[in-house]
Parts: C-alpha cells; structure tokens; sequence
C-alpha cells in the first residue's frame, strides 16, 4: 500500500520544503493543496477518510502548514472535529516549521539548562526575542509548559501582551510575561537562557546587550541569514563555547529540527490515530536526541 501524504497549506503555495521533507522521510505520494480554509478543509478529509479500508488508513495521513497559525489552529480543529471513532488518520501540524523549530530548540537548551525551579529554587527565567512570530509563539508555550518563566519580547509591549494572553488562556499554568525591545536591560541581567526568533536578517541582539547577559549560559539564534540574530553566533555553532556561554546558531538547531521532522512524518505511517502539535513533536525529539534515531533518508 503506498503511503500517502495529504499535505494542507493555508498559504497560496504549499510549502516547498515541507513536501521536499516528506518524500525524503518516506512519503511515497504527495497530494498538496493551498489556500486551505476551515471552509474548504473538510471534503479534503472525507477524501482521505473514506477511501481506503479501515485496515489501510494508516497509510494515508495529514500535513498541515502555513504562515498564520490561528488559521492553522481553526483548520486542526475543523479535521479534529471530522474524523469520528475510528475513521480517521494521523496528523502532523508544522505551521511555518514553528512546531518541529521550537522543539529542537527546545531539546537543546534542555541539554545544558533544567527548566523547573529544584527545591524550591529559582525557575530557569528564558527571554524569547521575536516572540509574536510563529517560531517565537511556539518557543514560548513550549518553555512555558516545560516550568520556564518566560519573557516574551516585541518591539510592541501590546502585541507582546497580546500574545501572552493568547498563550495564558490555552496554558493557564504557564509563566509568561509580555517586555519590549526597548525595555530589554530590565529583564536582560537576570534571564538564564536567551532564544533569537526575530525574522531572517535582523539583528535582535547586539553584542552590547549580549554582554550584559550575566546570568545568560545559553544562547540561541534561529535566523541563519546574515546579519546574525546575536551578533557572534554563527550559523553552524552547535554548543560551541565563549567562556561560561553556549552557543547554538541556526544550522546546528536545524539539524535538530530535521531529524524531529523526518521522524515524525515516518510515525504517521504507524497508525491511524497520531496527532502531533508542538508537546508531541518535542516528545518526539527527546527520544530521537537520546536514542539518536536515524530517520530513513
Ligand atoms: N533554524 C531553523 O531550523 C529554522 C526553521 C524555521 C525558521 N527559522 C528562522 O526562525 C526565525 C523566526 O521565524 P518566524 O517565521 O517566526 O519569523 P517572522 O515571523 O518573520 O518574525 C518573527 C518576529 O520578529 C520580529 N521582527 C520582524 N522583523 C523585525 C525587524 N526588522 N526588527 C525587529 N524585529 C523584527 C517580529 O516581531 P514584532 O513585530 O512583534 O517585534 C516578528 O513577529 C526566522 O529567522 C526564520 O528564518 C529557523
């Protein structure tokens, strides 16, 4: 039975990369649809749903991507709310890269940071620059539910807060907190972990402000186009040490990021019944990172 990958897009173009991925992790035929809405999703489903025998659906599933994640998020809920009992298949949501982007970055500060406050210490206290983006929004909730105490910074205090709250209503125990670009010295000396999610190209950090980083160990850049994120990063830095600090640059969380999203479009292909959002792809990555799971290339 071939495996079939359905792969949703709410942009206008399906994303090339995401299809370039799927093939090269094992998908054998790719169907792809742009400009997909919750109101033109669902007789896509019932397509994939009620064509092959309910001994088969596992070799059908669903990839859904795109730029605007509350589109992506009403598109979910929609294919969530088509499949019933058993007549469904597995689904992958990759909106922008966000899920599988934030997970590896995730699992590498995870490496050398403990999120959760120990004996009634200190919680790790992360700043996440760029944090109104799709990556800063996924990076956030996952440090957030992971026991961080997140600072999520915009050059907008109010799109800041607006995402915060977003973020609070889904993940009440979260701690989450809203700060502006041009307030960052209040929160820059005190926060243990710095993540760079600003757009390609804009420096987000300068060495000034790294500096002044004091408590900062680790530091991560996820733009890989010139002018770095944190000025110093390079892109292929992968641990790297200066001094007391470790470095990650976008290509070495890259490599992560890939070997998470190949292993999850191979688990689709398993069973009927998987659903990975962002917690499930970083679950996902913490057994690939351990096991160091080669994917089939
Ligand atoms: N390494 C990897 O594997 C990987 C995978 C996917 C994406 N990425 C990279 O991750 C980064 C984040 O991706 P994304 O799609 O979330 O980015 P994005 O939506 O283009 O930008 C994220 C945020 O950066 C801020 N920003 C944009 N332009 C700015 C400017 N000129 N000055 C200051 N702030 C600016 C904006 O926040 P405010 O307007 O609220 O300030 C924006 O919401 C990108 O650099 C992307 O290339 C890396």
């Amino acid at each position: 039975m071939k495996k079939i990958l359905l792969q949703l897009d709410v942009d206008q173009q399906p994303c090339s990369f995401d299809a370039v991925v799927a093939i090269d992790a094992g998908a054998d035929i790719l169907l792809r649809h742009g400009n997909v809405s919750p109101d033109n999703v669902v007789s896509l489903i019932h397509g994939v749903m009620f064509t092959r025998g309910a001994s088969d659906l596992a070799s059908t599933s669903i990839f859904l991507g795109g730029k605007n994640i509350p589109q992506v998020e009403a598109i979910a809920s929609q294919i969530s709310k088509t499949f019933f009992k058993s007549v469904r298949v597995s689904v992958f949501i990759d909106p922008a890269g966000a899920n599988t982007t934030a997970a590896a970055t995730v699992i590498a500060a995870k490496r050398h940071i403990s999120f959760k406050s120990s004996s009634g210490g200190k919680a790790c206290h992360a700043l996440v620059l760029g944090s109104t983006g799709p990556v800063g929004q996924r990076v956030s909730r996952l440090l957030g539910n992971q026991g961080a105490h997140v600072h999520l910074a915009s050059r907008s205090f109010e799109r800041a807060s607006q995402y915060c709250n977003l973020l609070s209503e889904k993940f009440p125990h979260a701690h989450l907190e809203p700060t502006s670009v041009d307030k960052l010295e209040k929160v820059i000396g005190s926060v243990n972990l710095i993540i760079s999610a600003g757009g390609p190209g804009v420096e987000m950090l300068t060495k000034a402000q790294y500096l002044q980083a004091t408590s900062t160990s680790v530091y991560i850049d996820l733009n890989a186009v010139p002018p770095a994120g944190i000025t110093g990063i390079h892109a292929n830095d992968t641990a790297r040490r200066d001094s007391t600090k470790i470095l990650y640059g976008a290509l070495g969380i890259g490599e992560i990021k890939m070997k998470i999203h190949k292993a999850a479009i191979k688990r689709l292909f398993q069973t009927n019944d998987l659903w990975l959002d962002a917690e499930e792809l970083l679950r996902i990555g913490e057994e690939v990172d351990v096991s160091n799971e080669q994917p089939n290339q």
